[in-house]
């Protein structure tokens, strides 16, 4: 198979990865629950991942980075944490139901939602955040590149908005992580929401959030903590504010693998090996008659996404050929961003999308623009 599905989960792991949750299922104690050898030491592996991922950040401090099992459980906790009934939320229509559905519930609590809009290459309009800033306005809320189109965001410029009126700036990494560098205190991210298994590289079921130094979010789960057993409450100090119950170690060891892996090859090196895959499949498909590419290719770095469609042919029975026919896996529909599809005139037809990874050939590209041509005079 020819898989090129990265933007839903990257796919091989690294065999460090895969070496190190091994390694940690035939080692690894419950961390926090006891002193013995073996909680000691998945504490220690822990802590590790920690540190890597609040140096991988730019965060003040290890304490400040909270595991979660994905973005959506970050994302859920930032939003339900933060906002109050009352408080208006600006963000776009490029997000994620991660973002969205959790923002449609709090909307019935009495949270006021503004969705900033989008040009028709998808790109967001940034005047458009600064216009929907009212008095109430809590927090922007904004994923960091779209996951249908590839388009990536100018997070620096909306974390300089949301710090000169005030509000609290949520990132949504999902895509981004481990692919674009990202500095928080930099970005003037208070909120930070990644996943583990996508541009990381890490195990499925690991991701977590960065909160800002000083920042206080309730929690969305509470129970044990190892700590403060006797206390009704459960504790308020980062990072077992945000973690209750027994962490994923074996994922989370795998994760720092992968951090160790990343930082050891060099993001800018990964990324313009990903990026020159995407331009050539870009460059191969877009003039074939018939398909229709989305997203903003005049973006000198984007990820690496590309979104299109044939015709009139639905995209899932063009996913079915390039499955069956050729052995390519794309991944078809409404990719859980529906607002971004109304957006682009696709909520019938879905796209098909192609995601790039460094494990991906210049030959797997062009064997999937052969098919992409096939397709299309077929
Ligand atoms: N959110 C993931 C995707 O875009 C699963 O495919």
């Amino acid at each position: 198979m020819i898989y090129f599905d990265n933007a839903a989960t990257t796919l091989p792991k690294p065999r460090e990865v895969i070496e190190a949750v091994a390694q940690a299922m035939c080692s690894m104690g419950n961390a926090g629950r006891g002193a013995h050898t073996a909680t000691l030491g998945a504490s220690r592996i822990i802590y590790d991942t920690r540190e890597k991922l609040a140096h991988f950040f730019g965060a003040e401090s290890p304490k400040q980075i909270a595991f979660t099992s994905n973005s959506t459980e970050a994302l859920n906790t930032a939003l339900k944490g933060i906002l109050n009934p009352g408080n208006h939320v600006v963000t776009t229509v490029l997000e994620h139901n991660s973002v969205l559905r959790p923002l449609y519930e709090l909307e019935k609590t009495g949270v006021e939602l503004t969705f900033v809009g989008c040009d028709e290459k998808g790109m967001v309009r940034y005047e458009e955040i600064g216009e929907a800033i009212r008095e109430n306005t809590r927090a922007i809320v904004c994923t960091h590149a779209s996951n249908l189109t590839g388009n990536l965001l100018d997070i620096r410029r909306i974390g300089e908005l949301a710090r000169a009126h005030g509000l609290l700036f949520i990132v949504d990494a999902s895509q981004t992580a481990g692919v674009f560098p990202i500095d928080v205190r930099d970005m003037k991210i208070d909120i930070l929401c990644f996943t583990g298994h996508k541009g990381l590289m890490g195990p499925q079921g690991t991701g977590g959030m960065y909160v800002r130094e000083g920042l206080s979010v309730r929690p969305l789960k509470t129970g044990g903590s190892g700590v403060q057993t006797y206390s009704r409450e459960h504790p308020k100090e980062m990072p077992t504010a945000l973690e209750a119950g027994t962490l994923n170690g074996h994922g989370i060891a795998g994760l720092g693998a992968a951090v160790e892996l990343l930082e050891a090859a060099g993001l800018d090196k990964i990324r313009a090996y990903e990026q020159e895959l995407m331009r050539l499949f870009y460059e191969g498909v877009k003039e074939i008659p018939g398909v229709r590419v989305y997203g903003d290719f005049s973006q000198k770095e984007r990820c690496a996404i590309v979104a299109l469609n044939i015709g009139d042919y639905d995209s899932a029975e063009v996913s079915d050929e390039l499955l069956v026919t050729y052995g390519i896996a794309t991944r078809a529909g409404g990719h859980c961003a529906p607002l971004m599809h109304k957006a682009l005139g696709t909520v019938e037809q879905g796209a098909v999308r192609f995601s790039f990874s460094w494990h991906n050939t210049k030959e797997e590209v062009e064997t999937a623009v052969r098919a992409i041509r096939e397709l299309a005079e077929n």
